[in-house]
């Protein structure tokens, strides 16, 4: 529908303006949801058709969305789902929550972005707010989103067509900070467009802040993950530098996190994982490649990163060493493939290349993973075995890569032969006890 900017405020404010989320994963469907609780009608876009029909069922396919709410949001009629982006025609305000993944070459993948934005400009019309969510690069809504939904439309950007970027802060497994309560940041390409999306989005979320600029919104986005990518990288070197002197990380950051002011615990582990923090920093330092700047913090980190992995497997192979064993033909349990504790998340999660190098070297290689029931990548498929205790016990070594709550440590403690625990997992049991090696 075609309207004012003054109408289009009046229908955002009192709740009538008609929603679409396009993309509707661990970003996009928390969000739907979020408006439809606030009273808007929702229409979820995503040319996935599982999805689509997972959601018109009812159901629910990420862990921090219950099936619950879907069902009584989509028994309510505040939430439809739809392969079909002609809907976008009669909608008036859009977020587009699509992937932003890495190339093979490690360069910014932006080809969903592109394929959503030129699906959405066959029915842009006046009095349409925009919010692209997905991370990328500052200068991404303003030189890609921008021109596809103006040039063939010529609606005039501020005026007709309102368009803003805001970064999606949701934290999978979190439950005190959910999408609804974290502060959202809003940046407009015009200051009318900022001002129209903060007023859309203040009337679902709790706190919405306010920046001049899409870029600045953008570049925020990209501090706090780079921020993440950076600490991480620094407490893994500190970890190796501690292997090479013979102290105990943990007990050093335990340490140095009983200092009240000033400092901030990360602690280390197997390598980094899930969809933001590996990812989002290289789209930072590809952008600034192009104007001849070298990111190099960002550099240093992410190959301190990306060499645990390789670590860790060193450490497996040291461990059985010490037992007279060869890696080669050696049964080796991971325990744990999801990136980070109590999700199934399995986005560049380190698991996949240490499961990998170890095939690699002639281990014989089983994992287990309660919300991980089988993966296939690069060529090499597993299931999770049912038994974790059973596996251990059976195991040469296990290797503890993911942290789950549900896992019985002291258990795992006595029943394996071997351990290399990557996360600290055994605590202070693990300190000191032979057959246990500590990252
Ligand atoms: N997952 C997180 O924890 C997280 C946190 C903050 C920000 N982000 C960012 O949010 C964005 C989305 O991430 P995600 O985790 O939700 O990804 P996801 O892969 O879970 O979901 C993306 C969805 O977009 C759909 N899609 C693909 N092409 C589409 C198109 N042309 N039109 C409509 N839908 C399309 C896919 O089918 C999929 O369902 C990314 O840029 C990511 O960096 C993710």
């Amino acid at each position: 529908m075609n309207l004012s900017r003054e109408a289009l405020i009046e229908r955002l404010k009192d709740r009538t303006a008609s929603v679409a989320v396009l993309g509707l994963g661990y970003v996009g469907l928390p969000l739907a949801t979020i408006f439809a609780e606030a009273g808007f009608k929702v229409t979820g876009i995503d040319p996935d058709a599982s999805k689509v029909d997972s959601i018109c069922r009812g159901e629910s396919y990420i862990q921090d969305v219950p099936t619950e709410q879907i069902a009584r949001l989509v028994n309510s009629g505040n939430l439809l789902a739809t392969t079909d982006f002609s809907v976008l025609r009669r909608v008036d305000a859009v977020s587009i929550c699509v992937p932003t993944p890495l190339r093979k070459t490690g360069d910014p993948d932006l080809s969903y972005i592109v394929v959503a934005t030129e699906e959405l400009a066959q029915y842009v019309h006046p009095g349409m707010v925009v919010v692209l969510e997905s991370t990328s690069y500052p200068g991404t809504t303003r030189e890609l989103v921008l021109p596809k939904l103006c040039e063939t439309s010529g609606l005039r950007v501020g005026e007709d067509l309102f368009l803003a970027f805001s970064p999606e802060r949701v934290d999978p497994g979190r439950t005190d900070w959910t999408t609804y309560n974290t502060p959202k940041v809003i940046g407009g390409i015009t200051p009318a467009c900022g001002e129209v999306a903060a007023i859309w989005y203040s009337q679902a979320l709790q706190t919405v802040v306010p920046v001049s600029s899409a870029e600045g919104a953008e570049m925020a986005k990209l501090l706090e993950n780079t921020f993440r990518m950076i600490n991480i990288g620094l407490v893994n070197e500190m970890a190796l530098m501690c292997d090479r002197l013979g102290i105990d990380v943990w007990e050093v950051i335990d340490a140095a996190a009983t200092k009240p002011f000033g400092f901030m615990k990360f602690t280390p582990g197997p390598g980094l994982g899930g969809h933001c923090i590996p990812i989002d920093p290289l789209y930072l330092s590809w952008k600034l490649r192009a104007l001849n700047y070298t990111a190099r913090f960002i550099d240093l980190a992410s190959e301190i990163n990306t060499s645990m992995p390789r670590y860790v497997v060193g450490k497996v192979q040291d461990a059985l060493n010490g037992q007279r064993k060869p890696l080669k033909g050696s049964k080796v349990l991971v325990v744990g493939a999801a990136y980070k504790p109590d999700v199934d998340d399995l986005r560049e999660s380190p698991a996949l290349d240490i499961i990998g190098l170890l095939q690699q070297k002639g281990a014989e290689v089983e994992y287990h993973d309660p919300y991980i029931p089988s993966i296939e990548h690069d060529g090499w498929r597993l299931q999770s075995v049912p038994n974790v205790v059973a596996a251990a016990s059976a195991a040469d070594c296990i290797v503890i890569i993911t942290d789950h709550r549900e896992y019985d440590y002291p258990v795992l403690l006595e029943r394996a032969a071997l351990i290399v625990d990557t996360r600290n997992a055994l605590g202070a049991a693990g300190r000191g006890n032979p057959k246990v090696i500590r990252l």
